[in-house]
């Protein structure tokens, strides 16, 4: 999407300069950083300590490690090393493992002095799917937000609500959550977004809230208990969400706080809405609650935000006593019953197994 005048992806590789770049997500939406990537401690860092993240950027990141990584050692034993170095790094989003295992998978076939080459194709093509997927979920979700802005009076806006940031900076071009709200208001659809703050790193208050603004969307920032009341009061006509791990039954799993979203918008009987490419899907498992690995991160980023000082400066503030500890689970899990539907890549479906086996006939094991 645009910064500026210029395009950018959330990820590319600069062949001039021949490096992999990245937006370094940790300082927007006060500075716009681009850094480089080199060695495969660069990439499993960016990826562990949220420079990128958002599970198809986090994926997208790791095929380039691994195809930065042939061209040092194009061996088996470093194909390995690196899945496993790369894999560790976070354990919630299905795309990291999705996409080492493409890599992997593809790559052992493939004669060591032809890997690196073959690698770099590899993540290249990676990306780009990335950003088509991206595109169709925008084309689908518009044909459902037309049909809510049909019942609208003249005049009225399309009211959605999302949480974290499912945006473009989560994937490499577009978003999943967010396409359909851009694809919106390029059609002229008159939409206006809640954008949940996010606790409690804030994904939706620096990232979805820079995304949005930088766009010219409109929108506002709502603390993450806000939902629920502006759900009762007719104030949200939907809710589109991301996920890092989706069930072969449709359950969700996304940025902590989204299942009270859902129960809120359940209640108040507002559509709820997942945006998701395929590889999110993991078809190995079936109850999300029971099997998704949910990542637990360091307690200060509950008890520590960070933010732009009053001198200029960006850094971190303590908001609670020096004897309290943080508890920090970073996803959560809504069950398939709760979501309306999942817009794919391949068109809308119901969040079950029947919904995603008829969009995805080829993954249905007999
Ligand atoms: O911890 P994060 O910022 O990586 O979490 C990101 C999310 O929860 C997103 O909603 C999800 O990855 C979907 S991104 C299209």
């Amino acid at each position: 999407m645009k910064v500026g005048a210029k395009h950018y992806r959330s990820i590319w590789y600069d062949y001039a300069e021949q490096v992999v770049k990245i937006i370094d997500q940790r300082w927007l939406p006060h500075e716009f950083r681009v850094v480089d990537l080199k060695s495969r401690d660069d990439f499993a860092v960016a990826i562990r300590d949220m420079w990128v993240r958002g599970a198809p950027l986090i994926g997208a990141t790791a095929a380039f490690a691994v195809a930065e990584e042939m061209k040092r050692d194009a061996s088996d034993a470093s194909l390995d090393e690196t899945w496993e170095v790369l894999h560790e790094t976070r354990p919630t989003a299905i795309n990291l493992r999705w996409a080492l295992n493409v890599m992997r998978d593809r790559l052992r076939d493939v004669p060591e002095s032809e890997r690196a080459a073959t690698a770099q194709a590899l993540a290249q093509q990676i990306c780009d799917e990335d950003v088509e997927c991206n595109r169709q979920i925008g084309l689908h979700g518009l044909e459902i937000i037309k049909k809510i802005a049909s019942t609208k009076k003249p005049g009225e806006v399309v009211n959605i609500l999302t949480h974290c940031n499912a945006g473009w900076l989560a994937t490499v071009d577009w978003g999943t959550a967010t396409s359909p709200m851009y694809h919106a208001a390029e059609a002229g659809i008159p939409v206006h977004i809640w954008v949940d703050e996010t606790r409690p790193r804030n994904q939706g208050a620096q990232l979805t809230a820079w995304e949005m603004d930088s766009h010219g969307m409109s929108h506002r920032l709502i603390v993450d208990n806000a939902g629920g009341h502006l759900m009762q009061h007719g104030d949200v006509d939907m809710v589109i969400v991301g996920t890092d791990r989706t069930t072969s039954h449709g359950d969700v799993c996304n940025k902590i706080g989204t299942y009270l979203k859902a129960l809120a918008a359940r209640d108040n009987n507002i559509p709820f809405y997942v945006a998701l490419p395929s590889p999110t899907i993991d078809w190995t498992l079936k109850d999300g609650v029971a099997e998704i690995p949910i990542e637990e991160r360091d307690g200060d980023e509950v008890t520590k935000v960070w933010g732009k000082m009053e001198d200029g400066r960006v850094g971190q503030v303590q908001i609670s006593p020096d004897g309290t500890a943080g508890g920090n689970p970073a996803f959560d899990v809504t069950p398939a019953r709760l979501v309306t539907g999942l817009i794919t890549e391949r068109g809308v479906c119901e969040a079950s197994a029947e919904g995603l086996a008829a969009l995805f006939p080829e993954q249905v094991l007999d």
